[in-house]
């Protein structure tokens, strides 16, 4: 995640997937990427975005937002601002670089609705305009946006596939995957305690990465995943919203990422501003766009960290997760199932292959009863290392921990402590076999902090954890399990 990182080369076209949207799978950017100016930011009036539940009901509004796309996809299909062409700016830079699994998610995915938006405003000429952002952190926003779904003759309505059995009133599950396995994936829960659960797991992505903004951005990429896949088909290849390659082909797509976005403005705002990751790979990585005056331009990282400086907010509403939440921890773990411990060993040095029974292993904690000051400056963190997944295929599991006596732990998994979520990404068409493709992709990894969960078990004086991994989708190797203690902020983890 942290490895240096060479400015994306996007001259050469790149294979997507038998739904990309234009060009027979091949995703071109719309424009020449050799040459380009830097960025002139915009002095324009501060806009601000509003929820999607919020705007529905206000009719100039939605006037004007279905305008402005109804004249996005009008446009000569190979002018750069038409709507597909831009859902195409998505695939190149998916393809060609690495905007996902990375540091680049949250700024990548910033500039590219920064320009979108501003297009948008452009062609309805109206400097004010925004896009509405999916709250889907509150209640109100937990199910599929309707302004997207009820009107097939709307400019916002997507005639390919989604998952209409998720459609509004259905709950959206942070932890949704398409295929269950058994323990199922996803919550499991439905009504007021998936909402319930949903806004748990968003306290707890916040929480458990105040100190590293590393686990933020993968907790919050992970959830992401999982309403790309809550909202994309359950069939292969899962186009558009469950396919990154077609995803920005979909409205919701860009409602989704503005509360992505503001998210992370949240999540800035809580530590005080303090910049994410001060290391010149990440502050001046540059990424190409082209702006609503029709112009190639430049772009920094380092430039698009407040959001003012682009010249746009977001207006303030509650964030029940926040204060006062009432978490429902499953304290039936403690009852009385002594009777069925179970012996559980160490991982080994070999890579293991996950099944479709969970992995149970016992790891060592480097020290335990650590004091206050020490846990300010340190981080503990678990590390599921050298993940491995069929290179194509949509991949998931959940890890669970708990504390053992001794080397014998109780049937019940523990807390809940993140989930490793991974969506189908390239098809070609060459293959054979339902276009399965045997080889394993690259490895990664999985880092979830287990300091507040320690807390939440008390389980600090324990010498080892038991960790559960409950696969759920795909044919995923793991190749080591460890705890280790990282520094506080530091914006390079090891491994
Ligand atoms: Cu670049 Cu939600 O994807």
């Amino acid at each position: 995640m942290g490895a240096p990182l060479a400015p994306p080369d996007l001259s050469k076209c790149n294979i997507a997937t038998s739904g990309a949207p234009v060009n027979n799978n091949i995703c071109c950017p719309p424009y020449n990427m050799t040459e380009f100016i830097d960025y002139d930011f915009p002095h324009t009036p501060l806009r601000v975005r509003r929820p999607v539940h919020e705007v529905k009901d206000d009719n100039e509004y939605m006037a004007k937002y279905k305008e402005a796309v109804r004249k996005m996809k009008e446009l000569k299909s190979d002018h750069p601002w038409n709507f597909y062409q831009q859902a195409l700016v998505h695939c190149a830079y998916f393809t060609g670089a690495r905007v996902h699994y990375s540091w680049h998610f949250l700024p990548w995915h910033r500039y590219y609705l920064h320009f979108f938006e501003r297009i948008l405003g452009r062609l309805i000429d109206d400097d004010t305009f925004t896009l509405p952002y999916w709250n889907f952190d509150v209640k109100e926003g937990m199910t599929i946006p309707e302004i997207f779904t009820s009107d097939p003759n709307s400019p916002l309505y997507n005639e390919n596939s989604r998952n209409k059995n998720h459609y509004h009133p259905e709950i959206l599950d942070y932890r949704y995957a398409y295929i269950c396995g058994n323990p199922p994936c996803g919550s499991n829960k439905t009504g007021d305690e998936l909402v319930q659960e949903n806004m748990s797991y968003m306290q707890t992505t916040f929480m458990n990465s105040l100190q590293l903004p590393e686990l933020f951005m993968r907790g919050l990429e992970g959830i992401h995943n999982s309403i790309h896949e809550f909202v994309g088909p359950t069939e292969y290849p899962h186009t558009d919203m469950g396919n990154f390659a077609t995803a920005a082909k979909d409205c919701l797509f860009y409602s989704l990422h503005a509360n992505v976005d503001r998210l992370w403005h949240l999540y800035r705002n809580f530590r005080g501003n303090r910049v994410e990751f001060n290391e010149p790979d990440w502050l001046d990585m540059s990424f190409i766009f082209y702006d609503e005056h029709e112009r190639v331009v430049r772009v920094k990282v380092k430039d698009c960290l407040t959001p003012a400086k682009l010249r746009y907010t977001y207006e303030e509403v509650p964030m029940p997760w926040m204060g006062s939440l009432n978490v429902q921890k499953t304290k039936e773990t403690r009852r009385k199932q002594d009777l069925n411990l179970l012996r559980i060993s160490e991982f080994g040095t070999q890579p293991r292959e996950l099944g479709t029974t969970p992995l149970r292993v016992m790891v060592p904690r480097p020290k335990k009863n650590r004091k206050k000051k020490d846990k300010d400056e340190n981080v503990e963190l678990l590390q599921i290392k050298d993940i491995q997944v069929e290179s194509h295929g949509p991949a998931r599991f959940d890890v669970f921990v708990t504390a053992p006596y001794r080397d014998l732990a109780v049937p019940d998994f523990g807390e809940f402590a993140g989930s490793f979520v991974k969506l189908p990404h390239k098809l070609k068409m060459e293959e054979g076999n339902n276009g399965v493709e045997k080889h394993k992709g690259k490895k990664t990894s999985l880092k979830l902090s287990l300091t507040a969960l320690l807390e939440d078990i008390e389980g600090e004086d324990a010498d080892n954890l038991v960790v559960t991994i409950v696969p759920a989708v795909g044919n995923i190797t793991i190749g080591g399990i460890q705890i280790k203690l990282v520094q506080a902020d530091s914006p390079k983890l090891v491994g």
